[in-house]
């Protein structure tokens, strides 16, 4: 995780490196510390850091003289060694002539570490990124001063670790440079005028520019204000994966709602619009991109959905329109276990991975297992030129535009969709339905973000609810079919950002076990919309009722017979039976954000997570 900034340019480094960290806080928030290049005769490195959130380190920035036009920031999401000021990024070498600083893991950190004390190192944190900081040291003693010899050093140090990351470090001794490289983290570069930044992602860099930079595993980036140059790990040049952003940076501001996650919840309608747009050509759906045959779908016997967290839930969904439409037997599996399972996979089995960011380790890792497997991976993905995009034989982007709070939401409804998309595009090849019948769906779906907007009027209703819940011990979530992950998503989003204990059951798994968590007036969550199992939701419902629960039912609009059995009704317009999960997940998003304002905790912030998880 943790969030990587830097800047070489013109103007004061410090200014736009905070500023990035404050875009980049939702990678993690445990500490926070910058590092830039001061004083023109003598130049040295100067390093200030500080535990806890990033207004820690900007009190004691605010009384700090720290000029200079190089710099790199870090905001930290603890992997080794507690969080600690210590601890906290950057971190030096033996003589502090550089810093580094470094997003996910160096495996074999111990094992250098043990050679470097041996040679006389002393360590001043428990991280494994102080390792590299001290590897760089000692390959740069001896060496010439300047850009190529600060790179020769970083390659050298690279050389010799193992694991997960991406590294920037600055060097007193070649003060208008920062040298960066990557491996299965990801690393983004700025080109302007007069300026060089690099950023863990795209909303670091958007302010200054639309140029960017994606580097590639391996890779190492020589940047200077007059620009970025880019080899391999032995010194070829090489190039990244250059592209414009084409959103604006208010995209990614709050726009006057009191945190990003309300807002992005309020977006969903839009982000349905953007996943949905043109995505048919020449009378057939369309992939974003496509390195594969038809055929290759044609003859699929298999699908593989892997993710992790709430793109997992989105996956849960996709199973049934896939096999729904699609006529495909499809297995829905968490990333971390299926990469360390020996599935079978064969060049007929299709490996669907759902990531958000396109950069979850786990996830990487089980579509990587994939396609050694020669098995062919479909990415969906929020973000254009991620590492999951690269890797994958084809690709569906969401659209869903920057999603900046930690607890997903408009990244997962627009998952949705474009899983469906994708189901009625694999339907199609394989002529498992009729040219009407799809076009009809994608009608119905195009309805969707108006019918979405909708649910928004019961807003100020779910707030009063939230608040006689919030003090509850407990909230249990109950579904079937589709609705069984959205149950399963609406207790995660409750438990992310509420920390009230939350969980979600198959409905009818309730009598097997979870009815005796029951108390006189604990609330149940129902997902009871119309459909073929909503009668045995009912039935569900009354057994938990009989027990002593408060009922709060989603339903569809116009079933007033479910107010006889709950004792709340929230309800959504009515639509095909696959397509309710994208409207039923709304309430539930917004009954957690209410409870957790309610309860006064940090909503876009929760303790202990972070957005973007690129380690195991
Ligand atoms: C983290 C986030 C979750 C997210 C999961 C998978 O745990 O906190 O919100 O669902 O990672 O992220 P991805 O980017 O792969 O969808």
């Amino acid at each position: 995780m943790c969030g990587i900034i830097g800047y070489t340019g013109t103007a004061p480094a410090v200014d736009i490196l905070m500023q990035g960290l404050a875009t980049l806080e939702y990678r993690g928030y445990d500490s926070a510390g910058v590092a830039v290049v001061t004083g023109n005769g003598n130049p040295r490195v100067r390093v200030v850091k500080r535990a806890g959130k990033l207004s820690n380190l900007r009190e004691i920035l605010d009384g700090t003289w720290l000029e200079g036009r190089t710099g790199v920031g870090h905001t930290r999401w603890a992997t080794h060694g507690e969080p600690s000021d210590r601890n906290s990024h950057p971190h030096q070498d033996s003589d502090g002539d550089l810093a580094v600083i470094h997003n996910g893991i160096f495996e074999n950190f111990a094992e250098l570490k043990s050679e470097l004390i041996a040679d006389g190192h002393e360590f001043a944190s428990d991280t494994d990124t102080e390792v590299i900081a001290h590897l760089i040291g000692r390959h740069s003693d001896g060496l010439a001063r300047g850009p190529e010899a600060l790179a020769d050093a970083v390659r050298a140090a690279l050389r010799r670790v193992e694991g997960a990351f991406a590294v920037a470090v600055v060097d007193r001794r070649s003060p208008d440079t920062i040298v960066a490289s990557r491996r299965e983290a990801p690393l983004v570069l700025g080109h302007l005028d007069g300026a060089s930044l690099l950023s863990s992602d795209v909303a670091g860099l958007i302010r200054y520019t639309r140029d960017v930079e994606a580097l590639l595993d391996d890779q190492v980036a020589i940047l200077t204000p007059q620009g970025i140059t880019i080899t391999d790990l032995d010194g070829n040049r090489s190039e990244g994966h250059r592209y414009t952003v084409d959103w604006d940076v208010d995209v990614a501001e709050k726009q006057g709602y009191e945190h990003f996650m309300l807002k992005e919840i309020h977006e969903q309608p839009a982000a349905l619009r953007e996943t949905l747009l043109g995505r048919t050509r020449d009378g057939r759906i369309a992939l974003d991109e496509q390195r594969l045959d038809d055929d290759d779908f044609c003859h699929l016997d298999k699908v593989y959905v892997v993710a992790c967290g709430t793109s997992f839930h989105a996956g849960m969904v996709a199973k049934y329109a896939l096999e729904h439409w699609a006529r495909v037997p499809v297995e829905v599996e968490i990333a971390s276990e299926f990469r360390y399972r020996d599935p079978i996979l064969t060049p007929h089995t299709v490996v669907v991975a759902i990531s958000q960011s396109g950069e979850t380790a786990d996830t990487l890792a089980a579509a990587a297992h994939a396609r050694a497997q020669r098995a062919k991976v479909v990415a969906i993905s929020n973000v254009v030129g991620s590492s999951l995009a690269r890797e994958a034989d084809a690709v569906l982007y969401t659209r869903a535009g920057p999603e900046i709070a930690v607890a997903s939401t408009k990244a997962f409804t627009t998952q949705i969709l474009a899983l469906e998309l994708l189901a009625l595009f694999l339907a199609q090849l394989r002529r498992a339905m009729f040219p009407e019948e799809w076009q009809d769906q994608l009608q119905r779906m195009a309805a969707l973000p108006e019918l979405m907007e909708q649910v928004f009027g019961q807003e100020s209703a779910i707030r009063q609810l939230a608040a006689t819940v919030a003090h509850a011990s407990y909230v249990m979530f109950v579904g079937r079919q589709v609705g069984l992950p959205i149950a399963l998503e609406g207790a995660l989003k409750l438990k992310e950002i509420s920390y009230l204990h939350a969980e979600g059951f198959p409905a009818g798994e309730m009598k097997h076990g979870p009815i005796a968590l029951i108390e006189q007036g604990g609330p149940v969550v129902a997902l009871a919309t119309a459909g073929h199992v909503r009668g045995k939701i009912v039935s569900n419902i009354q057994e938990v009722k009989a027990r002593g629960a408060t009922v709060i039912a989603i339903a569809t609009e116009g079933d007033t017979e479910i107010k006889a059995h709950a004792d709340h009704v929230i309800y959504v317009p009515e639509v095909h039976e696959l397509l309710y999960p994208m409207l039923t997940v709304v309430p539930l998003q917004l009954l957690a954000y209410f409870i957790a304002t309610e309860l006064g905790c940090d909503v876009d912030q929760p303790r202990n997570l972070a957005k973007t998880v690129t380690v195991e």
